[in-house]
């Protein structure tokens, strides 16, 4: 048994790290002087397969990686693929917002660098088996981490028709959510919806016909919607947001890749409101609060993936990057 297992192939990495040129850059750890800082901590949130991190532990040798994926799968992938680092990395199995604020309990240096790349990865898509995509006809587990009690599968069958057009509306933004939420709901009274085709096929069907001329799948926003509700993505990035900066050492520096407009949009009023030296009212004339801005904005604008990366990796193509320095 122990030889074939030694015989089995290693699981293929599958997805490519994006904006990695860009990250590198404005992640490098901080310089005293004209030389690199002895050490520098660097938190990789959403570490995934590892590619981020295996391009900053090669590229910078003063850095240690503490890396943290809430997929248990994810995690033993960048376990084999960084094992040649040795004790400059290590590896936690949790949600980013809960290793922030427990931070302290480790007795680790603080961070100077913290990276999220949120989402999920192409392995998440193409081989997890867990209904993330409608190109497979899979289960709707939808779930991250299997700690998670909620599946896609409960909410498409037990969630009432108010709360799918809710989280249709707020998650996907998706306009025909209520034709969406009433096919779903008719559909799963004669068998219930289990798997990602299937639902799919509801999906296409229930949505007028001059729409499908849209860019994307008719089911892309209600997927989209479904995951984020089944992990609860965009609380957990407001909480991983504060939990981090409070975190992260003066001088340090925090970046976020995200992939959608819901998530972006946390991300950059996260920042501005960061970014703000006064917070009186604007109707008092002279400024009471005395307020100091946290952070510089270090990418006024996000930056986005050229075409060759585009052309190269086609998931990458509605990434945007925003990078902060807190304020020493
Ligand atoms: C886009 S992938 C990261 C890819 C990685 N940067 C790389 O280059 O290989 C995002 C990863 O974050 C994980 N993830 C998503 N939300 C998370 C959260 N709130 N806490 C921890 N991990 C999370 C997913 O399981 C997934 O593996």
């Amino acid at each position: 048994m122990s030889k074939l297992k030694k015989q089995l192939p290693k699981a293929k990495i599958t997805h490519t790290p994006v904006l990695l040129g860009e990250v590198l850059d404005l992640l490098k750890p901080a310089a005293v002087g004209n030389k690199p800082a002895s050490q520098s901590v660097m938190v990789d949130g959403t570490c995934g397969e590892g590619g981020h991190a295996e391009a900053f532990l090669s590229r910078y040798a003063n850095l240690i990686l503490l890396c943290v994926d809430a997929d248990k799968e994810q995690i033993e992938s960048a376990r084999r693929r960084l094992k040649k680092y040795g004790s400059r990395v290590e590896l936690f199995t949790m949600w980013f917002s809960d290793f922030f604020s427990d931070y302290h309990a480790y007795n680790r240096k603080l961070p100077d660098r913290i990276l999220l790349d949120l989402g999920i990865s192409r392995f998440h898509y193409e081989k997890s088996g867990r209904g993330f995509s409608f190109q497979r006809d899979e289960y709707l587990d939808m779930r991250i981490s299997k700690e998670l009690k909620q599946t896609a599968y409960d909410i498409v069958n037990k969630a009432v028709e108010q709360e799918l057009v809710n989280i249709l509306r707020e998650y996907g933004e998706e306009r025909f959510a209520y034709a969406i939420a009433r096919a779903i709901c008719r559909e799963r009274k004669s068998k219930p919806v289990r798997t990602s085709v299937q639902l799919a096929q509801i999906v296409s069907n229930a949505v007028p016909r001059q729409s499908s001329k849209r860019r994307i799948h008719p089911a892309t926003k209600t997927f989209q919607a479904l995951r984020i509700a089944v992990n609860g993505e965009l609380n957990e990035l407001e909480k991983g947001l504060a939990a981090g900066f409070t975190l992260l050492k003066k001088g340090g520096r925090f970046a976020v890749i995200s992939f959608h407009s819901l998530e972006d949009r946390i991300v950059k009023r996260f920042f501005k409101s960061k970014n703000k030296s006064c917070t009186c009212p604007p109707e008092w004339p002279i400024c009471q609060c005395r307020g100091e801005k946290e952070l510089i904005l270090l990418t006024k604008k996000p930056i986005t993936p050229g075409d060759t990366e585009v052309r190269a990796n086609p998931a990458a193509r509605s990434a945007k990057l925003r990078v902060v320095e807190k304020c020493a």
